[in-house]
């Protein structure tokens, strides 16, 4: 695809629903982490504008943000398990509380491989923020804490998804047709 092709984006979640539900789980997780450091862990890049307002939805002092940067070998629709620290955390997260906030979980295997990694390092815990999910893609089971919305088996880019590293600054979510 090159830059001139221009392609049609059907919108499948709004600028204002994706807004609601970002404002809704920080409310939820603030109250859930009440008087604790909470650590959010952002990662890249698909999850760099859910993560932005996120933050901002979470009220309260004792925030702090890192980010990690994924990369997994397959195709531009496929992810194949093999996944790639591209990024490590700038800290130790050792006794913290952490929240990874992702935006899509898809097969599922990229969070696998994330979570267990994380977990070697002595977190005091470890939790699980995605935007979206597919279920009807899932290899494996991955416990998904908070949720933003579920999603059909469908291609879907913007607010941070790409295609081909294209689309990620649409404001809101779309499917190409
Ligand atoms: C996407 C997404 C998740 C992963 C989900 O990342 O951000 O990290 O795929 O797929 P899975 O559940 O099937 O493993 P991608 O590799 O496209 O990188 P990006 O975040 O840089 O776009």
């Amino acid at each position: 695809m090159t830059m001139t092709e221009t392609r049609q984006v059907k919108e499948l979640l709004s600028r204002d629903q994706i807004a609601r539900r970002v404002q809704e789980l920080g409310a939820q997780i603030a109250a859930d982490y009440q008087g604790k450091e909470l650590v959010l862990v952002g990662v890249l890049k698909g999850s760099f504008l859910f993560l932005a307002d996120l933050a901002r939805a979470i009220p309260g002092t004792d925030v702090l943000v890192d980010f990690l940067g994924l990369a997994s070998y397959g195709d531009a629709t496929r992810s194949s398990g093999v996944v790639q620290i591209t990024a490590d955390l700038t800290k130790p997260i050792e006794g913290k509380h952490v929240l990874v906030v992702e935006d899509i979980v898809d097969t599922g295997l990229t969070m696998e491989y994330l979570l267990d990694n994380l977990k070697t390092r002595h977190p005091a815990s470890v939790k699980l923020c995605s935007l979206l999910h597919k279920p009807s893609r899932s290899v494996k089971q991955i416990p998904i804490d908070y949720l933003g919305f579920t999603i059909p088996d469908l291609f879907v880019i913007g607010y941070g998804l790409d295609y081909a590293q294209r689309y990620r600054n649409l404001p809101y979510i779309g499917v190409l047709e």
